[in-house]
């Protein structure tokens, strides 16, 4: 198999890209039961696997970089079926490493699943470029105001110099405010399909606290639901109707719940 290799990016920071990559991987893992890679491409500034309760793994893609250990030992299986790739959070493992290498590394993951979410850093620069380059198409995420979506349109720059394409993009943290910029007005100002929105909602925060994706945390919150509507069209996929029970066996087996 070959894996679909997707980088999640914006251009501004902290509009809510590792978030996503984490819900969406998990959402697309647990409930369409599909076979998904979540790497963690922000290498200088890793918080991926934070999201599900990793804060200390021997293996990670800084340690792949730096040729200490292999892809394979950089993959750790989630209780959602979820394989994630961590980064590390000690500034020591960021010191040498030479991001130059990571559009190879990715393409090392391409045969060990079937969807590979790469969560990006912000901006455009080396880290970035480079894991844009390991993928095969992009997918952008926009808080709906000015200045992130400008920042989009200059990681677009980037995305077309690469000659990658774009899935389109996911406005999030919407808090339905009237000098919020609309999904119409993003579509005109930025030429993309708005892929979906996913409201502002505190149980996220909520939920990073306890090293749980959201959508396991708490899977009827509106974040989650709005992020497996977004995961069900990415996949072209309907949810299954009945997933309590389903849920209330996952509950039981993640600790923190
Ligand atoms: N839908 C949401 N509702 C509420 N809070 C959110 C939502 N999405 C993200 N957040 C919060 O916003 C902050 C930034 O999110 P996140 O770290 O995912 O952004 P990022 O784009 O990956 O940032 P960076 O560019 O630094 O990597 C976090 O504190 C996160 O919990
Ligand atoms: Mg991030």
């Amino acid at each position: 198999m070959t894996a679909e290799k997707i980088a999640v990016i914006s251009g501004k920071g902290g509009v809510g890209k590792t978030v996503l990559t984490a819900n969406l991987g998990s959402v697309m893992s647990h409930v369409f039961d599909e076979d998904v890679i979540v790497v963690d491409t922000d290498v200088s500034s890793s918080h991926l696997g934070v999201h599900f309760g990793f804060y200390s793994n021997p293996a990670t893609l800084n340690s792949v970089l730096k040729g200490d250990h292999s892809p394979e030992e950089s993959i750790y299986e989630h209780e959602t079926g979820l394989k994630i790739v961590p980064g590390s959070l000690n500034y020591d493992d960021i010191k040498d490493v030479d991001v130059h290498g990571l559009d190879k590394v990715i393409s090392e993951f391409e045969d060990k699943s079937d969807i590979i979410l790469l969560d990006c850093g912000p901006g455009v620069d080396r880290e970035t470029s480079a894991a844009i380059r390991g993928s095969d198409k992009v997918i952008y995420v926009s808080k709906p105001s000015f200045t992130s979506l400008i920042d989009v349109m200059r990681t677009d720059s980037l995305v077309e110099e690469l000659e990658k394409d774009s899935v389109g993009i996911v406005l999030n943290m919407v808090k339905g405010k009237k000098h919020e910029v609309s999904p119409s007005e993003v579509e005109s100002f930025t030429g993309m399909e708005v892929l979906g929105e996913v409201p502002h909602d505190n149980r996220v925060e909520e939920s990073t606290s306890k090293g749980v994706p959201v959508t396991v945390y708490d899977p009827h919150s509106k974040a989650s639901r709005s992020i497996e509507k977004l995961a069900a069209d990415l996949l072209d996929r309907e949810a299954p109707s009945d997933r309590r029970s389903f849920y209330r066996r996952l509950r039981k087996i993640i600790p923190g719940l």
